[in-house]
């Protein structure tokens, strides 16, 4: 059934999309193959870096696709970026579940291939390994292909439960913004040699526990670079961790410039030399897949 009968009375995504030129037609798209775990193993594996970007609506979900993004993480930044708030803390499930779907059905009705990641929002797992799986099942029925948890050592038990029970784990660690109040700010993690260890053990035990993939956010390089080469079954995604991780994540309203605050060091503006959306996402691909985006110098510690 083509996207026009399945939807008659509205316009597809195809259709509004293309009209601002952002997406490929179908036929192009379909040929591409869905992006799996096993898929991401591999690349992994074989070195190729993975890209990652947020989005939390349909159709920023389906131009990220089409631009060549790998994994889409529906991130609790959303706090942030479409609400407003001042941290991640205030993000409820029930948010996370409405943009997961957002994004989820963005993805199907443009007959995406992204690997699709929901982010577990603070207060949704923290209580006992079981919330964490009705938790996680709540975002997996609203369309997610794998869960994002943050911080080591207390979440070792609960990834395990996930990954056990068939929930693919991405686990996150180093700045952990839900924790920004115990941290007492956005500040890099892992600087000293006692905290690096702690931060390599806890990733070493998430990796044991099935977590397929961990971002490294705000770590030095250095850290982030030994764990990549330490963690054969983890892919590690940087975010402010240098240029040597398996793969890179950013915010979206981050790499197109429009951030409401002030822009992390380990930003790049990709919309500055792009002449639209789609085009900044491509110029993001292509730089993480080529080596050229993070520079240690510019963007990490
Ligand atoms: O919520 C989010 O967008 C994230 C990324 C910064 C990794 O966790």
């Amino acid at each position: 059934m083509t996207q026009k009968t399945a939807n008659s009375a509205q316009p597809s995504i195809d259709s509004l999309a293309s009209a601002y030129g952002t997406l490929p037609p179908v036929s192009v798209r379909s040929q591409r193959k869905p992006v799996s775990l096993p898929r991401l193993r591999e690349m992994h594996q074989q070195g190729e870096k993975i890209t990652m970007l947020t989005a939390y609506d349909a159709t920023f979900a389906a131009v990220a696709d089409a631009a060549g993004i790998e994994c889409i993480l529906v991130g609790d930044s959303l706090g942030m970026v479409c609400q407003g708030l001042t941290s991640t803390v205030g993000v409820s499930l029930e948010t996370m579940r409405h943009h997961t779907e957002c994004v989820a059905n963005g993805l199907r009705r443009s007959q995406s291939t992204a690997w699709l990641i929901g982010d577990l929002p603070f207060g949704s797992y923290h209580e006992s390994r079981e919330q964490a799986f009705r938790s996680a099942s709540v975002l997996m029925q609203a369309g997610a292909h794998m869960v994002k948890l943050e911080g080591g050592g207390w979440t070792t038990d609960i990834v395990r439960f996930l990954v056990e029970r068939g929930i693919p784990v991405c686990a996150h660690l180093g700045l952990t913004p839900q924790t920004v109040h115990a941290l007492g700010g956005y500040r890099v993690q892992g600087k000293t040699g006692e905290s690096a260890a702690l931060l390599k053990q806890h990733a070493h035990e998430l990796q044991d526990a099935g977590a397929a993939m961990v971002v490294l956010e705000m770590v030095p390089a250095a850290v982030a670079a030994a764990l990549t080469t330490e963690l054969t079954r983890c892919a590690t995604i940087g975010i402010g961790a240098g240029k040597d991780t398996a793969g890179q994540v950013l915010v979206l309203h981050d790499m197109l410039g429009i951030n409401l605050g002030k822009m992390p060091r380990f930003v790049r503006n990709f919309m500055d030399d792009a002449g639209n959306v789609r085009g900044a996402m491509e110029a993001y691909v292509k730089a993480v897949k080529e080596g050229s985006f993070p520079v240690d110098a510019l963007h990490a510690w």
